[in-house]
């Protein structure tokens, strides 16, 4: 029977929601029977629930993205267009992240940030393997360690800074200044979280400027570097652009690879009949990655803005309105994704939008696919007895919203 009751609004699907924090997926599949598109008027957002209304909007290239276009803004947008920079020119607020950038200047940003990017991703393979065993070195003599700090943190911490060309022993800072400058997707800050924000953004963005500089001069091989020569060799990119999106690789590839690693062992730990298909075949690890990324994915949410009025899953909505897509819901959608609640190892990797979708997908998803792949796969092959220190109990689940991941993970070898 339909739910009567009034859809929750976003703020209640976050673990601030001790509901949500204990079964978000029943909150989900209610809303995704009741309500597949509902509107927050406390966020002033339209929230997306269900896959096949989530994924259109993600691949429809004429959605806009940029909070700023959203009129008049929600308290949800409003916070995001806080953190943007004013144009020198037309004093308009504007990001230079790709990531909530809109034409023209995302299809000019984009490109030559991948091409460096891909390029590099494409050939890191045997500096992750190097990376995991230097961690499995560290941690084998203990018997024992927590899964999150000694090995998913900070594995994603130093493939990028390798990738980037950024000093290892900072690892400790990289970690506190992307904690701090995550906080601008948090619209539920508080002041202290801001100031951590505006501290970590400073110091971010004062040491890649610095690393820009260094690189014109004593070029290396690193992705610092790539980028400064595409600039030179004409790709229109000012300073400023390089910097910010150096910090989203730098921000944007730590936490959520970290949770698709913490996400993945846990699931393969709970569900020993999964693990042991992977045991038995590590030729399906790719096929388990994704499966962990449609069942337990480290995102929860993406957003566009309507560029006119339209119907998005049959509701009209007028131009320039936020519209919230829940990737978790959409990706246990029983319409697209057989008995959804299970986490299965022999699925066939199916669309999950877990990297969201259209023009805006994920740039870091071959990075993060190389990665978890091969923790999943060297961690139950270095340690075949690998296991749960307290399976009894849940372990605690981080609690930035919008972000899915586990705090800390106890596991013996
Ligand atoms: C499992 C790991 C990851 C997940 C689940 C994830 C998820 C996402 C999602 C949902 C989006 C928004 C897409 C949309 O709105 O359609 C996104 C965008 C983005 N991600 Fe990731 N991400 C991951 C890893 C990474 C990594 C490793 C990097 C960088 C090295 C990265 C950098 C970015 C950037 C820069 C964008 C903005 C792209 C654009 O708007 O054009 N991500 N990611």
């Amino acid at each position: 029977m339909a739910d009567q009751n009034p859809p929750p609004p976003i703020l209640q699907l976050t673990p601030l929601n001790p509901d949500f924090r204990d079964d978000p997926h029943a909150i989900y599949r209610r809303l995704r029977e009741s309500h597949p598109v509902y509107r927050d008027e406390m966020a002033g957002s339209n929230i997306v629930t269900r896959y096949k209304i989530a994924r259109e909007t993600l691949n429809d290239r004429t959605m806009l993205r940029g909070p700023d276009k959203v009129d008049p803004p929600g308290p949800f947008t409003q916070r995001l267009v806080e953190t943007f920079e004013r144009d020198p020119q037309t004093g308009e607020p504007r990001t230079n992240s790709i990531l909530l950038m809109d034409e023209p200047h995302h299809s000019r940003v984009r490109p030559p940030i991948a091409k460096a990017l891909y390029a590099r991703a494409a050939k890191c393979k045997p500096l992750v393997d190097e990376i995991i065993d230097e961690k499995f070195g560290a941690v084998e003599p203990k018997g024992g360690f927590d899964l999150l700090s000694e090995f998913a943190i900070p594995l994603p911490i130093d493939v990028i800074g390798a990738i980037l060309g950024v000093d290892v022993e900072r690892r400790a800072e990289f970690r506190d200044w992307s904690e701090g400058v995550i906080q601008v997707l948090n619209p539920f800050r508080t002041p202290e979280q801001t100031a951590y924000l505006e501290r970590a953004g400073e110091a971010i963005r004062n040491y890649f400027e610095a690393q820009i500089a260094e690189r014109r001069a004593n070029p290396q091989d690193d992705l610092i570097t790539d980028v400064v020569r595409l600039q030179a060799a004409g790709a229109e990119l000012k300073d400023a652009e390089i910097v910010s999106n150096l910090i989203g690789l730098l921000v944007g590839g730590n936490l959520t690879t970290s949770d698709l690693i913490g996400n993945g062992v846990y699931a393969l730990l709970t569900h020993p009949n999964e693990l042991a298909k992977l045991k038995a075949d590590p030729s399906i690890v790719a096929q388990v990655v994704e499966e962990v990324l449609r069942y337990d994915g480290p995102v929860d949410i993406t957003a566009r803005v309507t560029p006119r009025d339209m119907e998005i899953g049959g509701c009209p909505m007028k131009a320039r309105q936020s519209v919230i897509t829940l990737l978790r819901s959409a990706n246990h959608d029983p319409d697209v994704f057989e008995n959804p609640d299970v986490f299965d190892a022999s699925r066939k990797p199916g669309p999950h939008i877990a990297f969201g979708g259209g023009s805006h997908i994920c740039i870091g998803a071959p990075l993060a696919r190389i990665e978890a792949q091969a923790a999943l796969l060297k961690l139950f092959q270095r340690f075949p007895n690998l296991r749960l220190a307290r399976p009894n109990e849940k372990p605690e689940r981080r609690t930035l919203p919008f972000f899915n991941g586990i705090q800390r993970l106890d596991v013996l070898i």
